[in-house]
This record gives C-alpha cells, sequence and structure tokens, in this order.
C-alpha cells in the first residue's frame, strides 16, 4: 500500500492528461515560449500564477455571475476586457483575440495576452497571484525541474 501511495505521488502529478500539464512541464514550456528576452516577470512568477490561477489546466473556464464574464484558460483570461466569446455584456477584447484561443494546448495565444496585461495593468492584476505569490517564496514553484 505504501509503495502504490508512494508510485502515485511521484508519478501521478507527472502524467499528462491532454491539456493538463504538470508543473515542470509548464515551466519548461512556459520558458521557450516566454522567456526570450522577457524580463517583466520571472519563470516561477509565471508558474506561480498558472498554478493557483487554473492548476495548469490550459481548458480551465470559469464564469462569474456578476457580471456574466467568463475566465478562460491557464491564465484564467477575463472575457468581460480580454477576448471576445460572443456572450459577456459590454467586453472589450483588449487582447483581439477569441476566449477559446486562449485554450489553445500550445499556450501562444494566452501568453501573448498575459504579456498584454502585464503590460497595462502588471501581475496584481490576477487576484490568485496577489494571494499566493506575492512575497511568497516562489523558488519552490521551480523546485525539482530540469530546465
Ligand atoms: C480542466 O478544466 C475543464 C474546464 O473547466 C474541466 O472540465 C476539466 O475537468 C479540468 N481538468 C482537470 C484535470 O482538472
Amino acid at each position: 500500500m505504501k509503495v502504490l501511495f508512494l508510485l502515485g505521488v511521484l508519478f501521478f502529478p507527472m502524467t499528462v492528461y491532454g491539456v493538463t500539464m504538470n508543473r515542470c512541464a509548464f515551466a519548461r514550456r512556459i520558458r521557450d515560449l516566454v522567456l526570450n528576452g522577457y524580463r517583466r516577470i520571472s519563470l516561477a512568477n509565471w508558474v506561480c500564477l498558472a498554478r493557483w490561477e487554473s492548476n495548469f489546466n490550459t481548458t480551465a473556464t470559469n464564469y462569474n455571475a456578476q457580471d456574466q464574464s467568463t475566465d478562460y484558460g491557464i491564465f484564467q483570461i477575463n472575457s468581460r476586457y480580454w477576448c471576445d466569446d460572443d456572450k459577456t455584456p459590454h467586453a472589450t477584447n483588449a487582447c483581439g483575440v477569441r476566449c477559446s484561443q486562449l485554450l489553445e494546448d500550445n499556450l501562444v495565444k494566452a501568453v501573448e495576452c498575459a504579456k498584454k496585461i502585464l503590460r497595462e495593468q502588471g501581475i496584481g492584476a490576477w487576484v490568485g497571484w496577489k494571494i499566493h505569490c506575492y512575497r511568497h517564496c516562489l523558488s519552490r514553484y521551480l523546485e525539482g525541474c530540469r530546465l
């Protein structure tokens, strides 16, 4: 039992369930994708952000009843301001994308849009980051990852 449990703990997070990545796999992908000359936030911050916004689930969506908007994808980008889903009232689509493109497995549009949010509002725009990453030790988010 113990051995099985241990195996589960060790290997379960390594499994890629379609679109859900583990922490280190995400760190590697985001590094190749975003960090080329990009210094606004560190890799550990990207990983912490994705951990607490979507738990690395590229297809995560969450509906906000107050303003009838929806948060999309690995960074939970909101349809009220940043993308178009044809159903959010008073939406502005500042990233100029379909919200569904923010769910794509290749992360390209999600990262592009997240960078725009970072430029315009800073990382404090993400509540999950403020609560769980701001002023926290972030080295554990890259711990054990071969980068
Ligand atoms: C990822 O998010 C989608 C949409 O919210 C959900 O249906 C799916 O179960 C999630 N996957 C995991 C592994 O949590």
